[in-house]
């Protein structure tokens, strides 16, 4: 059983609040673990119809990210990238704006130890917060190289969380990766999995 997510609990940041007419009438979707930026740059130019929000709390990886999109010529409007802690953001964002439409969750950081299961994702209160913004039908994808860390997200999102199987695929040695640790996963010719799950 869960705990539900108290966000009282979670520290206000400052410069952190979202100005939610930047994504005029678009679907909204969330990534979180952004890394430097690469799935959201494709992702954002891929489906101009849809808006973006790309959340990232390491410095360095972040500021690789920003160096990538002064570089553009013009920067994608339909892109909305910061540097924050995603339980932060969601906590003090979510409920002021509409539900999202997909959420990204490429390779987060596996936290592999026992003890460490509740920093999973999916076992995190925070997860049924997030869940409660995404709207019925939306979508949420997860990827990792790690066999047993997909089969609990797997088991869990259908479980604790009562998703549905949308898509769940291996990525193929010879497809153009979409982050960097998927590059260097397929590299070192390890499984990448990818669960793509439906809110019913
Ligand atoms: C293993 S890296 C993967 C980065 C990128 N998605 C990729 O596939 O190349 C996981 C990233 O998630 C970020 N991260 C972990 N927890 C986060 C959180 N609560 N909010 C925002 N970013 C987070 C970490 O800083 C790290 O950059």
């Amino acid at each position: 059983m869960i705990r539900p997510f108290n966000k009282t609990h979670i520290p206000r940041l400052p410069n952190l609040e979202f100005d939610w007419s930047q994504a005029g009438s678009l679907p909204i979707t969330l990534e979180i673990g952004c890394g430097d930026g690469e799935h959201a740059l494709q992702f954002v130019h891929q489906n101009p119809q849809i808006f973006m929000i790309a959340l990232e709390r390491t410095n360095a990886k972040f500021q690789s990210f920003s160096k990538k999109l002064k570089n553009l010529a013009s920067p994608p409007a339909n892109l909305m990238a910061t540097q924050a802690d995603a339980i932060h953001w969601c906590a003090h964002n979510l409920e002021k704006g509409p539900m999202l439409s997909q959420i990204f969750l490429l390779y987060p950081n596996p936290y592999p130890k026992k003890k460490q299961a509740n920093l999973r994702f999916v076992n995190m209160p925070f997860m049924g917060f997030l869940l409660e913004h995404l709207k019925p039908g939306g979508l949420i994808t997860i990827a990792t190289n790690i066999n047993d860390y997909y089969l609990e997200a797997r088991r869990n999102f259908l479980k604790t969380w009562g998703l549905e199987i949308y898509q769940e695929t291996l990525i193929s040695p010879s497809s153009m990766p979409r982050t960097a640790f998927e590059r260097k996963y397929l590299a070192r010719g390890e499984t990448c999995y990818n669960l793509v799950l439906k809110k019913p």
